[in-house]
């Protein structure tokens, strides 16, 4: 593929997310061959100081992150050739003439903002002030906004200079190749769109786990909790994916359209729903992978009072004829016992019966998607015990599709270098439209009040654990379990 020459301007160049994740992306879209010759990156922060000495921490920013493997050296000075630097109070409309000075006119400006999302407002109004506004595509990272009225304001801001085409919500969930693989298996294989809809499909899990705790952030994590860190929009898109109506093209409107009737049929969360169908969990300490690890209130920086939650285990319905009466239970925490992220689809059992009544529970198909690591599919499903002696015995079994074995030659690219590169190419498909944030928040305010107004105290669950007790009973009630040894 060709990609257009792009004037690429990073707001916050030094920050975690840039250095971490950012300048790895571009390196290897670079590497790939997938940048532009006259493609320019700007490194814009307010550190004054030499732009040599900043370049330089970017340049061991890449050594550091990018797989040894893939460090190649003649890309390495080819990437750094790109880069300029330049220091900048984003708020200060002065600060802008220097930018408009690097940018070349004819080309598009991708002005990337890894910066709090406070600043947004100032950096729109400066790019406009600046006469760069026609010609910039901005992208938004997360969060925007801790609420519906906060993420408003946000995105209210940003739309006084820039209109919805040229505005890229980043969730970097829907930059992951196995959750645009999502897309591929419902809509590319009618053996799973037939039956995905209430008449078949009984429930449907949806667990992120995550085996880091706070890492550094405290103080961004305890304002923000796992409900605004993830089900907000990681654990939402995914559930929009898997619930959606087929779109009638790719085209970004027509799959955001279909997931913003998801999301707007959500049950909403009643009192009652709120003290069955959710949980909410802190980690206490204890041991990931073998490794002693503090608990939640014993972390650096941290407040031995707060009461934000690491852990969240709900069920979600959809009010729809698709999915009337499909449970869609979603789990997410901080310190568990091993990093997945996986979504199983349970079938419903066959509508008569023929085998041994004892081997009933074993009957049941499941699809595992399994997003990360050792991302692939899997269908369970049912056989016969081999064997002269074992008469019509039953085992189930998966026909299984791990994608780097399969697919040995390819690396799975990382997800913002898909999401850059969506982004150079004009394409909106992964990123999140103003509506979808907006119902998003307005489902999660609702657990948000409905927390304060009870008083909710998370429920402690040692690290290393798969989390509260009380997430187990939330699926069990149900007749159910979590999937696996989860
Ligand atoms: C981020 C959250 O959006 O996603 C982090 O802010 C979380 O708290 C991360 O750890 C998880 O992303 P991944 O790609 O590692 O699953």
């Amino acid at each position: 593929i060709t990609v257009d020459a792009t004037t690429f301007a990073l707001f916050g160049a030094l920050g975690d997310l840039a250095l971490r994740k950012l300048f790895p992306a571009l390196y290897q879209l670079d590497r790939a061959g997938l940048l532009n010759n006259d493609t320019r990156i700007l490194a814009l922060s307010r550190d004054p100081g030499e732009p040599a000495a900043h370049l330089e921490r970017i340049d061991q920013a890449l050594r550091r992150y990018v797989p040894a493997a893939q460090l190649d050296e003649s890309v390495l000075s080819r990437f750094q050739g790109r880069l300029g630097y330049l220091t900048m109070d984003f708020r200060n409309a002065k600060d802008y003439a220097a930018l408009a000075g690097m940018v070349a006119p004819e080309m598009p400006l991708i002005a990337y903002f890894a910066t709090p999302a406070a600043v947004y407002g100032s950096i729109c109004e400066n790019l406009a002030a600046a006469g760069l506004a026609e010609q910039t595509r901005v992208v938004l990272e997360k969060p925007i906004g801790h609420d519906l009225d906060s993420s408003r304001l946000v995105n209210d801001a940003v739309a006084q200079y820039f209109p919805e085409t040229r505005i890229y919500r980043i969730d970097h969930y829907l930059g992951k190749e196995t959750v645009q693989n999502l897309i591929a298996l419902r809509f590319a294989n009618s053996l799973f769109e037939t039956q995905w809809n209430q008449h078949h499909i009984s429930h449907v899990e949806i667990t992120v786990a995550e085996t880091v705790g706070i890492e550094g952030r405290w103080g961004y994590f305890d304002q923000a909790g796992q409900l605004r860190d993830m089900i907000q929009n990681h654990l939402l898109q995914l559930l929009c994916l898997i619930a959606m109506d087929p779109p009638s093209d790719l085209t970004a409107d027509s799959i955001r359209d279909e997931k913003v009737k998801v999301l707007k049929a959500l049950a909403p969360i009643t009192s009652e729903r709120l003290s069955r169908h959710v949980v909410r969990g802190q980690y206490v300490g204890g041991s990931v992978g073998g490794k002693q690890v503090p608990g939640y209130l014993e972390e650096e920086n941290s407040n031995a009072e707060s009461s934000t939650e690491t852990f969240v285990a709900l069920r979600a319905d959809i009010c729809n004829w698709r999915w009337s009466g499909v449970p869609f239970y979603l789990r997410t925490g901080k310190r568990m016992g091993e990093k997945v992220s996986q979504i199983v689809i349970h079938f419903k059992e066959p509508p008569f019966y023929i085998f041994a009544p004892e081997q009933r529970s074993l009957i049941s198909n499941r699809l595992i998607i399994r997003l990360q690591p050792d991302e692939g599919i899997s269908l369970q499903v049912m056989t016969k015990e081999q064997g002269l002696d074992k008469g019509m015995h039953l085992r189930s079994g998966p026909l299984q599709l791990n994608f780097s074995e399969t697919y040995k030659s390819s690396r799975i690219p990382d997800a913002y270098e898909r999401l850059l590169l969506e982004v150079m190419q004009g394409n909106q498909n992964l990123f999140v439209r103003k509506d979808e944030i907006e119902y998003a928040w307005k489902w999660c305010d609702q657990l948000i009040d409905g927390w304060s107004r009870i008083g909710d105290a998370p429920k402690p669950y040692p690290a290393g654990s798969w989390g509260p007790v009380a997430s187990i009973a939330l699926i069990t009630r149900d007749g159910r379990s979590w999937y696996g040894d989860l």
